[in-house]
């Protein structure tokens, strides 16, 4: 199984993600700017009649924004119409699918260059409605119809992980206070606090004072959203675009000198109902996903120096390390809490601060993470840069993992 071309990412770019900052934007206008952001980051100039074809990730235009036809909107707003534009939909796995589309579109000769993007405009809804609107990808029939929406979903693995390992909610916060310490490090993040400031500036306005993060994550100013998980063990709501330019190795190097190559792929599916499931506490997508991804790339999870994981709740974060084979089961949160995730850590994890704290515009996430290694592997992401990375890996899973996408990049 393999890639009968080889496929290069050559150029990057993303908006920052936000829930006030872009209010005003719609998805197209995210999209352009992310697309814009792209082709600008191109070293030897890219022009838009050079792609042979667009894949748009996106969630749900249609109930956020009342705008379907979404690929046929970016394609036209971009201005390269007529070019084959699909829109790929696989809940917050839409952009993880749409960069595994592209590559094969090109593997299989159809296109030499490809633009692939995500967007989603979240904040024109409220947040009940957003909870509503999400919970679209879950099971409607026997789980989201009776209150069984994401925060909950996600807070029954938690339960289920506690009790299957004896975890504590302790190494779900080391999630938190780290994805949030490296957010900081990251200006395309929403949040631009670590645990410390927030709260600070939380108890000044409430007369408190916090001796460090886990008194302030312990207290009623982190309220309980879905026990055991509490408000920042959530990823908040955010609007956002990111795109790239995938190309194939032929003709890469007339775009960059060094390109960043997809030497692995993996997508699968599960059940959409949770209930359906024998073990709560592992993604089946996702250990399949990532086998076949090391697999087409010769590679072991020993091999990946940094990675991107879909932290859209911190235990989510824990169970994707496992099931990626970073760690044993039941030892990821202990790895958490040892700090070996961490920026310095011996395999830092969601060095952008993650969709915990860079934000999650859901069909944005996953080319945004494709962004993230891009610029890591390229040594270009500054403060939050890993130090010598070339092999990285990302993992972008849709709902509770009934889609996961995985791809494996190494430096050019
Ligand atoms: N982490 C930390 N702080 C958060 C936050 C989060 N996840 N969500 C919101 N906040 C902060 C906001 O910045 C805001 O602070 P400010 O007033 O200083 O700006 C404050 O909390 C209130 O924000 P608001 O948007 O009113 O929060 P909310 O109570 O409406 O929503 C959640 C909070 C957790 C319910 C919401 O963020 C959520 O639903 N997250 C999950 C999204 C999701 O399920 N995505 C798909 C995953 S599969």
């Amino acid at each position: 199984m393999g890639l009968y071309r080889d496929v290069s990412i050559v150029g990057a770019g993303m908006t920052r993600f936000h829930n006030k900052l872009h209010v005003d934007k719609t998805g197209r206008e995210l999209f352009v700017e992310a697309t814009l952001d792209a082709v600008d980051s191109v070293d030897n100039g890219f022009r838009f009649r050079d792609a042979g074809a667009l894949f748009v990730g996106n969630f749900s235009s249609d109930v956020f924004e009342g705008q379907g036809h979404t690929a046929a909107v970016m394609a036209d707003w971009l201005g390269i119409n007529p070019i084959p534009a699909y829109r790929i939909e696989d809940a917050c796995a839409s952009s993880g699918a749409a960069l595994n589309l592209g590559a094969i579109t090109i593997a299989s000769g159809m296109a030499d260059v490809v633009i692939v993007g995500g967007v989603e405009k979240m904040t024109r809804l409220t947040t009940d409605q957003v909870t509503d609107a999400l919970a679209l990808a879950a099971d409607s029939s026997f789980e989201t119809s009776v209150g069984f929406t994401f925060p909950s979903i996600y807070a029954a693995i938690a339960s289920a992980y506690f009790k299957k390992y004896d975890a504590t909610w302790d190494q779900l916060a080391a999630v938190t206070i780290k994805n949030h310490k490296n957010c900081v490090l990251n200006p395309k993040a929403q949040f631009q606090t670590d645990i410390m400031t927030t709260a600070k500036k939380m108890g000044e306005k409430s007369g408190r004072t916090f001796s460090d993060e886990m008194e302030f994550l312990r207290s009623n100013l982190n309220p309980v959203i879905a026990s055991p998980l509490r408000l920042f063990d959530c990823c908040p709501v955010s609007d956002g675009a990111a795109a790239v330019i995938l190309a194939a190795d032929d003709v890469a190097r007339k775009y960059t000198d060094t390109p960043v190559k997809i030497i692995g792929m993996g997508q699968a599916s599960d059940t959409i109902a949770l209930h359906s499931r024998s073990d709560f506490t592992t993604l089946r997508a996702a250990v399949k996903a990532s086998e076949d991804a090391y697999k087409m790339a010769g590679v072991t999870p020993k091999t990946i120096q940094v990675a991107d994981v879909h932290d859209c709740f911190t235990i989510a974060e824990i169970v994707a390390t496992e099931d990626l084979g970073f760690f044993p089961k039941g030892q990821g949160g202990k790895a958490a809490e040892e700090g070996r995730t961490t920026l310095n850590g011996e395999l830092p994890i969601n060095p952008d601060g993650g969709l915990k704290a860079k934000g999650h515009p859901v069909g944005a996430t996953g080319v945004a993470m494709a962004y993230e290694m891009f610029k890591q592997l390229r040594g270009h992401a500054e403060q939050h840069q890993v130090k010598g990375a070339e092999v990285s890996l990302i993992h972008n899973v849709g709902a509770a993992g009934a889609s996961v996408a995985v791809q494996i990049y190494r430096r050019g």
